[in-house]
């Protein structure tokens, strides 16, 4: 009989359970398990506030994409090493498949649950690896190989493409990102539980536990160490199984380490973040350079450059064309509809002249009037305008803030600007008159204003204010037809006929 202290002593003496390399490979583990995390979930979830500050922290997305893959490939190399020590534990120490489930690890999952609600008075009898030991072992096996294929497939999307759909770097990208948060939660949920948090156990940082609680949780393996099964067979025996298993090894070794070399060297995809196509809106400035004096000047001015431009062929911008993609693309977030910031809605022309709680959002003519304008130039708001857009909506402005392409030809929309004598004539004797001039081909004729607004056999040629219902105009709309009007001539066209088509 033992007296209490012998007892004592019997229950706290140190038994050996990890092995150095069970150590390293647990610290591996950690260590790239938390990084990958870490890196893995703030890009997942680039919003929150703590992602922003850890990627702020650790030198933006770019570089977390970079301490990423290196410990992903880490990891890789562990895995090559892990193979090491499960392959000699198996074919040079035969030691017993302690790792491998079986029948009596569900029974010992059965009689586990039916412990913890208290139907059964022991807790389940195990060996070297309890039931959750094992499951959670194979876990990590199964995740590792999904995270190691997925993020094969998002390192390598042109290689991966060669071989599947592209539909499947998506699929990858929504699976390495649910098993990773899978992951994490079994992490926090059962290993912490188990190791941590139902008593704490140290043995895979020392490498030692007490017999007491092998005696709990391992004691079929108590039983086999004190019966000998653990011991290590004799040295030249293991010697004899080292020299097959070193060159078998090798070659595995050597096949993964150049398909890991291949993995982390063969592309560079989705390290740099490509900025997406930006429209540029060309600015061509008009004759009249947009000096501040120019928001000073008459309409007058305004009008003859904007007959300047009609007559000299550039582009002018209008809300549709150059004013309206830019604000929905920058501003929609915020300035969108009734509910707007400031109750100020960009999304349409009207509500954008009206402008939201200060005043007039654009005054034709002044942006110095215009607080849209002030606003952005003023710099410091959200959705920023580059220099480019911040000189074509004040060129806007200042051409009068025309809506539609055609009201930018008509000078802002000033029944004033060209004429059949300033523009029109030449443009249709130019483009139209060798078929449409004395030969009257389809009985239209060209050459004269009285002529011209008459048509040919199908209709009127012009009906002023209508330019749909203009013959001339819908037909070289429609294209197709020989003569083709270019665009911009066109959109003069549709606004002179808006503008009710003046002779002179
Ligand atoms: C992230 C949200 C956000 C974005 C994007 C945004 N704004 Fe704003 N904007 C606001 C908020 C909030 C206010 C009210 C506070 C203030 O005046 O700064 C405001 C106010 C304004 C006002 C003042 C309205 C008034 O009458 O007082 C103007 C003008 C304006 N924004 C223009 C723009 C333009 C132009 C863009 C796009 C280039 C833009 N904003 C993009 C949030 C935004
Ligand atoms: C190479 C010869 C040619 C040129 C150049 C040409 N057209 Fe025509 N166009 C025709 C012929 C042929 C017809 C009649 C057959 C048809 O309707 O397609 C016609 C028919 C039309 C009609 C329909 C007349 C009607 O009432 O049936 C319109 C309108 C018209 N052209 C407009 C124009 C305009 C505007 C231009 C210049 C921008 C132009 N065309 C240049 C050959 C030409």
């Amino acid at each position: 009989m033992l007296d209490q202290n012998e007892r004592q002593v019997r229950q706290e003496e140190r038994i050996r359970r990890f092995s150095v390399s069970d150590r390293v490979e647990h610290w591996l583990q950690v260590i790239t398990f938390v990084a990958l995390a870490l890196t893995g979930l703030i890009q997942k979830w680039p919003d929150v506030g703590f992602s922003r500050w850890a990627l702020t922290t650790l030198g933006g997305i770019e570089a977390t994409r970079l301490i990423h893959r290196v410990f992903a490939t880490l990891l890789l190399l562990a895995i090559v090493y892990h193979l090491f020590t499960a392959g000699k534990r198996i074919f040079v120490d035969r030691a017993p498949r302690t790792m491998v489930p079986g029948r009596a690890d569900l029974r010992a999952a059965w009689q586990g649950v039916r412990f913890n609600f208290g139907r059964d008075q022991e807790p389940p009898v195990q060996g070297r690896f309890t039931w959750e030991e094992k499951l959670e072992y194979w876990a990590i096996v199964w995740g590792t190989l999904i995270m190691t294929l997925t993020g094969f497939m998002l390192w390598n999307p042109i290689a991966t493409a060669k071989f599947l759909p592209g539909q499947f770097i998506p699929a990858a990208k929504a699976a390495h990102g649910g098993e990773a948060l899978l992951a994490v939660l079994a992490i926090l949920v059962w290993h912490f539980y188990h190791v941590h948090l139902r008593h704490f156990n140290t043995s895979i940082f020392t490498g030692y536990t007490t017999r007491g609680e092998m005696v709990k949780e391992h004691s079929l393996e108590l039983a086999a160490i004190e019966a000998g099964e653990f011991d290590p067979p004799p040295t030249e025996v293991t010697e004899r199984r080292r020299r097959r298993f070193m060159p078998a090894y090798s070659v595995v070794a050597g096949a993964l380490l150049v398909g890991i070399y291949f993995f982390v060297t063969f592309e560079d995809t989705a390290i740099q973040t490509i900025d997406p196509p930006e429209n540029v809106t060309v600015f061509v400035p008009a004759p009249t350079p947009t000096v501040p004096l120019v928001t000073t000047t008459t309409p007058t001015t305004t009008t003859t450059e904007s007959t300047t431009s009609t007559t000299g062929g550039t582009e002018p911008d209008s809300w549709v064309t150059a004013i309206e993609p830019v604000f929905s693309a920058k501003c929609g977030s915020c300035h969108k509809g009734d509910s707007g910031f400031a109750s100020l809605d960009l999304s349409t022309y009207a509500t954008a002249l009206a402008g939201g709680a200060t005043g007039p959002g654009i005054v034709p003519g002044d942006p110095n009037s215009s607080v849209i304008y002030e606003k952005q130039d003023a710099g410091g708001h959200a959705g920023q305008l580059t220099d480019t857009e911040l000189a074509t909506l004040r060129a806007w402005i200042d051409a009068g803030a025309p809506e539609t392409p055609a009201d930018a030809g008509a000078g802002g929309g000033s029944a004033s600007g060209s004429t059949w004598d300033s523009a029109f004539a030449a443009l249709l004797a130019d483009s139209c008159g060798a078929c449409h001039g004395a030969g009257a081909l389809g009985g239209l004729n060209v050459t004269r204003y009285a002529l011209a607004i008459e048509g040919g056999n199908s209709g009127p040629g012009i009906v002023p204010g209508d330019p749909n219902a203009s013959e001339i105009y819908a037909t070289q709309a429609a294209g197709g037809h020989p003569g083709q009007l270019t665009d911009l001539q066109l959109a003069d066209l549709a606004a002179w006929i808006d503008a009710g088509a003046p002779e002179k």
